[in-house]
């Protein structure tokens, strides 16, 4: 069977030279490797401030602390996404007010995004569904009018580009997650990217408790909430080790993406999405709209190919439903969304096979 999601691990040959030597170093916990991580993070996404951090959902929840979201606000986000998001923005106890997604891309949608905004909306947060770039100029624009911070959480989407510029680099804040199956997996782990250095200062107070590791313990005043949630050596060494590798990675499902979405045109019942001018998604899964999904799902299945919509939307959950808002295009996309493996561990024969496997009809 031809997974949706896999873990990738660089070769023995590479990878455990370098874990024999940190685990073996009698320093495992925080210390150079992760701060080493963190430059080769910065200088892979072009600049700002890589915080690492044991979670994609710890960097969620640092983001939304450094914009200061309170109990009682609100925050814009999507239902089409995992969990976490969603989950984060109630960790600070604010309210989730969903906004509706345009119907091409699965994106939230900038309009919609505009008549969700309030008085109490503190922050926007979007997500570059299944890979997927969001609309970042548009996003800005309604942003800067509001005076909004936008967090982007990018854990689906390391590698994907708006106009030629990485995600990371677009908005204040961007979340990646490292988690088993992404693109890049520390096993777990996270990475906040910010744009400004007290942000950044303040972050590595958060991660540890609100101590400052450059004093003594007996010289720190913790003056404010702060949560275990750093990095160790450990699972920086390897995401030393997959970095170095990463364009390969992110290649392979950028090369299976584009041949899906140029070979699935025109077929009956299947609709492909059209991306961003200017965008580049990294597709970490291929998404695309199609008719009777179950049954394709079974077609796929019985040909070795696993196929799904993977995630709940986020409103169906009774904790994450504020305010029952209706979202009539999430609605349409959600019933015909399908992802279809297209990751590193597809071969071009693997590729060519599934396709003539839609094509046959289902
Ligand atoms: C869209 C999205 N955001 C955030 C996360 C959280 O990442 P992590 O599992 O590293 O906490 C995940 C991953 O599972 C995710 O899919």
């Amino acid at each position: 069977m031809i997974p949706l999601v896999k873990t990738h691990m660089p070769s023995k040959e590479v990878l455990m030279p370098a874990l024999e030597k940190v685990l073996y170093s009698g320093y495992v916990a925080q210390g150079e490797q992760v701060d080493v991580f963190e430059r080769a993070f910065e200088t892979y996404l072009g600049g700002g401030h890589s915080l690492s951090l044991n979670s994609g959902t710890a960097a969620l929840h640092i983001a939304l602390m450094l914009v200061g979201v309170k109990p009682g606000d609100e925050v814009i986000s999507t239902a089409l996404t995992a969990e976490p998001t969603n989950v984060a923005i109630k960790m600070v106890g604010a309210k989730i007010r969903y906004a509706d997604i345009d119907e091409n891309t699965g994106a939230l949608d900038p309009l919609s995004i505009q008549s969700c905004i309030n008085e109490r909306t503190k922050a926007i947060m979007v997500v570059d569904y299944a890979g997927i770039p969001v609309d970042v100029k548009a996003i800005r624009q309604v942003a800067d009018k509001y005076g909004l911070p936008v967090i982007e959480d990018a854990a689906h989407a390391l590698g994907s580009m708006y106009m030629g510029i990485k995600a990371g680099r677009h908005f204040p804040y961007t979340v990646f997650s490292f988690q088993a199956i992404k693109h890049l997996t520390t096993v777990d782990g996270g990475m906040l990217q910010v744009d400004d250095e007290e942000d950044y200062q303040q972050g590595k107070l958060i991660r540890w408790f609100g101590i400052d590791k450059k004093r003594t313990r007996l010289d720190n005043d913790i003056v404010r909430q702060g949560f275990k949630y750093h990095m160790n050596n450990v699972n920086a060494t390897i995401g030393l080790v997959q970095l170095a590798g990463i364009d390969t990675v992110v290649d392979a499902h950028v090369s299976n993406g584009q041949y899906l979405d140029k070979h699935l045109q025109g077929v009956p019942g299947l609709d492909c999405l059209t991306y961003y001018p200017n965008s580049q998604p990294s597709y970490w899964l291929y998404t695309a709209l199609v008719d009777d999904r179950e049954g394709l799902i079974r077609k796929l299945g019985e040909q070795g190919f696993m196929a799904s919509e993977l995630h709940k939307r986020n409103d169906w959950h009774t904790y994450l439903n504020d305010f029952h808002q209706p979202l009539p295009v999430l609605e349409r996309f959600y019933k015909r969304m399908l992802h279809l493996p297209c990751g590193w561990w597809l071969s071009n024969e693997d590729r060519e096979r599934m396709v003539s496997v839609i094509k046959s009809g289902w």
